[in-house]
């Protein structure tokens, strides 16, 4: 059978969807750790439920991720960029998973209530525990700027297969 030469049309939405939701909450996420300003409650407002619907997208494309065949790498790209690509690609996925289950644990073991919208708050994820609360605090922001750093790389791998290598790479999660 011959090779697939894109990600299926719902792989793709969900990357474009789920990338601009991502680049919003690290934005958010910054901005509202250094606010202490009237506009604090409105982002945490923002933060909280659309950190949520990451998590629960990317449930769904892992699922599809799975269980659909996805294009391979050019063969003349060195084993070693090959591994990156993967490497980096599985720990976009991890963090998509991690960064929501740490803030959602984190606010729990710190006893704030998880409130999606106004009525609606998630059941805690962990006992109330100060030490474990300062514990996932400080997860957060080291995840969250590891998350900033590989969304740069993986940019700028992007932007060299598109411009570049030319070589079908960045076609692959495109439209035309
Ligand atoms: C894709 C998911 C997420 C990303 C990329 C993300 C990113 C960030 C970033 C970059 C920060 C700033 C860290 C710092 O400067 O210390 C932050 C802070 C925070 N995040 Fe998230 N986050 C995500 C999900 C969540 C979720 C689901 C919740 C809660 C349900 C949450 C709650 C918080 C809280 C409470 C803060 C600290 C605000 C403060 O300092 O007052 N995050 N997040
Ligand atoms: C927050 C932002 C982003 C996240 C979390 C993200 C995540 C991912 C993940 C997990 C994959 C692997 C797809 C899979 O195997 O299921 C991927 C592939 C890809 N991404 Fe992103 N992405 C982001 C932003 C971008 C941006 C801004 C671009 C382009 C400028 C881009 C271009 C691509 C391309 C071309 C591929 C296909 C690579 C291949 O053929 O293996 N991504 N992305």
């Amino acid at each position: 059978m011959a090779d697939v030469t894109r990600f299926t049309a719902l792989a793709r939405l969900l990357h474009w969807l789920m990338a601009a939701m991502v680049f919003v909450m690290l934005f958010v996420g910054v901005l509202m750790a250094s606010t202490a300003g009237p506009g604090y409650a409105g982002l945490v407002a923002l933060h909280r439920p659309l950190g949520m619907a990451v998590l629960v997208l990317a449930i769904g494309r892992l699922i599809n991720r799975l269980a659909t065949p996805t294009p391979p790498l050019p063969r003349d790209l060195p084993a070693v960029q090959k591994l990156a690509a993967h490497g980096s690609h599985v720990a976009l996925y991890a963090l998509m998973f991690a960064m929501p289950l740490v803030g959602w644990g984190m606010l729990s073991a710190g006893g704030y209530p998880v409130i999606m919208w106004p009525g609606f708050a998630l059941p805690a994820l962990l006992p109330r525990d100060v030490a474990l609360f300062a514990l996932l605090r400080q997860t957060h922001t080291v995840l969250g700027f590891g998350f900033f750093a590989l969304v740069l790389a993986h940019l700028a791998a992007a932007l060299v297969h598109g411009l570049i290598r030319r070589d079908g790479v960045f076609q692959a999660m495109g439209w035309r």
